[in-house]
């Protein structure tokens, strides 16, 4: 391993600092504003891609969610990474799914799919950086998407949390409060 101009490391620390800046919310880049969830809109922007990887695309949409505060251009890269895995992992016609729902201080967005499914060994670290799962050297990818997509939704005083059932789906859930709660910057 190297120690000394090790172009990799290199490589890593500045994408961990991209993902840091991208995440930072105090920035003036990332003023949060209200916004309404627009799943009608990832579902259309996503129709093209889905019939590309012969996957169905579905939306359940219990009812309009509210507007919250939120930084609309990374809430839409949240959903995008989620999407771009669903369909990534996805099994040929399979069906990905778009669910939202929301309790009494959260809205709650899910992402599921009939894909591939996730090994229990390996689901404590798919949201670190860099760390991908068994099957998925098949596919084009650096593991930094979920890295990417939890640090965004904590950064908005939400969570993110997987159920997945190896070889047959996975469920990316996305809780976020309805009222910002305040929250540290992230480094
Ligand atoms: N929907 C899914 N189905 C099955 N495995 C998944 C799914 N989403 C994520 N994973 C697993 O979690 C790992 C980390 O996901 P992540 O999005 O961070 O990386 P990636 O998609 O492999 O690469 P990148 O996002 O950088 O293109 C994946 O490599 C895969 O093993
Ligand atoms: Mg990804």
């Amino acid at each position: 391993m190297c120690k000394i101009n090790c172009p990799l490391r290199a490589v890593i620390k500045k994408r961990q600092a991209v993902i840091r800046m991208d995440t930072n919310m105090t920035d003036r880049s990332g003023k949060t504003i209200p916004v309404r969830m627009n799943t009608a809109g990832l579902f259309d922007a996503y129709q093209v891609k889905a019939k590309q990887a012969g996957v169905n695309l579905e939306l359940e949409n219990e009812e309009e969610l509210p507007i919250i505060e939120a930084d609309a251009n990374r809430l839409r890269r949240v959903f995008t990474n989620l999407l771009d895995n669903a369909l990534k992992f996805s099994k040929n016609d399979g069906t990905v799914t778009i669910l939202t729902d929301q309790t009494e201080k959260d809205i709650v967005v899910k992402v599921k799919d009939e894909g591939i499914g996730i090994d229990p060994q390996d689901l404590p670290f798919i949201f670190e950086s860099f760390n991908r799962g068994k099957g998925a050297e098949k596919k084009k990818g650096f593991g930094l998407g979920l890295a990417t997509v939890k640090a965004i939704v904590e950064a908005h005083g939400g969570q993110v949390l997987v159920k997945s059932e190896l070889g047959k789906e996975s469920i990316f859930k996305v809780i976020l409060p309805k009222e910002r709660v305040e929250h540290e910057p992230l480094e």
